[in-house]
């Protein structure tokens, strides 16, 4: 199997099950505890159906949205990731020039690779950070203020990760960062040694925003999960989040916003948009899907927040549904890093065409000209 043969997100993952170390790919394609929520997350979308228009002249389709005040080709975009250089050695540079080429925003992790000042260098396109809120409060402003310098467009602070999550898979393959050699992680890397010779002989392994800043930036002696446990904040607040938002000053969303209350405390200080998201099931297991919580929140908040949805976004029909009841764009992960792991760039820019072409064609078919003729009446709930 390789890039040519895949034709949808299934297509890349198995492609880059093949590519990857096994603690590599089930880091990506993993969920907390049973997975319950991971599972849910996609599945959410079928309890619904599509109802097209036909006979409306679909000879002309728009599909642009704006989120963060940019303009995007298409309403769906790269979610935030960690460590890009794990699953390819170009790393976050062939994520943000895939997405600057097809027209759409790259969002960049705290948890980076790659630096603030690299992508900026690289990607003329819109561009998203995403905040964690470390202990050590200098790290957040420090942060903010890059982003500033390097003219990000938005910023959003994530919400859901005051701790790690229990993510079993993790534990079972002996994932560490950067890779450790363990009995059955060696075996693992002998048998996947295109990526063991990238990953040894190639650009460092380093998580590049904050290396400068801490003695953990360079190498996680045990894991993404100790990191997560030692050094965010758990004692972050609305206080602290309304401080990142005065601070930045543009356009700020909260993601992980999953109930209506929430979504009502983040118009109050002040945020442009929310995320509903539950970090790809890697958070909270049991928790609802984004999707599930989506029409609720959308007629709570009406338009004083845009509304970004990721979390199971595997089809196009996905990006219409969500935009139906509410969403302005969706952002996805795990797809596009099995993309990334697959062909970096090339796979990356393989993975937005077909979706972006799968949105298109399922908007004709739909009657839909454009994006905002989507509402719900467009939607049937099954009982
Ligand atoms: C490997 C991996 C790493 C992630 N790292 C981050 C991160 O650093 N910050 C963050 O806010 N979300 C992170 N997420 C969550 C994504 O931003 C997004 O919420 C999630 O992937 C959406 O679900 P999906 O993977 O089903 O598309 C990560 C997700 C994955 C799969």
């Amino acid at each position: 199997m390789n890039l040519k043969d895949c034709h949808n997100v299934e297509d890349f993952r198995k492609l880059a099950k093949k590519k990857l170390p096994s603690p590599i790919f089930h880091y990506i394609d993993g969920g907390a505890d049973d997975e319950v929520t991971l599972r849910r997350n996609s599945e959410s979308f079928n309890k619904c159906d599509l109802i097209p228009n036909v006979l409306t002249d679909v000879s002309d389709i728009d599909l642009s949205t704006t989120i963060f005040g940019q303009k995007i080709d298409f309403p769906l975009f790269l979610a935030p990731t960690a460590m890009h250089r794990l699953y390819h050695h170009h790393g976050e540079k062939a994520a943000a020039k895939a997405a600057e080429k097809m027209g759409t925003m790259f969002s960049m992790s705290t948890m980076s690779t790659t630096s603030i000042e690299e992508i900026s260098n690289i990607n003329r396109g819109p561009k998203l950070f995403q905040l964690y809120i470390h202990k050590d409060r200098g790290l957040t402003d420090n942060l903010i203020e890059r982003c500033q310098r390097a003219k990000f467009h938005g910023l959003c602070l994530t919400v859901d990760t005051v701790v790690a999550g229990n993510r079993e898979r993790d534990h079972r393959t002996g994932f560490s960062t950067p890779p450790r050699l363990t009995f059955g992680s060696l075996l693992s890397f002998a048998f996947h040694p295109g990526w063991s010779f990238n990953y040894l002989l190639r650009e460092k392994f380093k998580l590049a925003n904050i290396i400068h800043m801490t003695d953990k930036g360079s190498s996680i002696d045990k894991s993404v999960i100790d990191y997560i446990n030692e050094q965010f904040d758990p004692s972050m607040n609305w206080k602290d989040a309304e401080y990142c938002i005065k601070k930045w000053g543009g356009p700020f969303a909260l993601k992980g916003v999953m109930s209506v209350e929430d979504a009502k405390k983040a118009i109050d200080i002040g945020a442009s948009a929310i995320m509903i998201s539950n970090h790809g099931g890697r958070q909270l297991d049991g928790s609802r899907a984004p999707f599930d919580q989506l029409s609720e929140i959308k007629d709570a908040v009406g338009d004083k927040l845009e509304i970004i949805l990721d979390g199971g976004v595997r089809r196009g029909t996905h990006v219409l549904k969500a935009l139906a009841l509410g969403a302005k764009a969706c952002s996805f992960g795990k797809a596009y890093l099995y993309a990334l792991s697959a062909g970096g760039q090339k796979g990356v820019e393989m993975i937005l065409e077909k979706m972006k072409s799968e949105i298109r064609r399922d908007m004709i078919l739909m009657g839909c000209k454009s994006i905002k003729n989507l509402n719900k009446s467009k939607i049937i709930f099954r009982a």
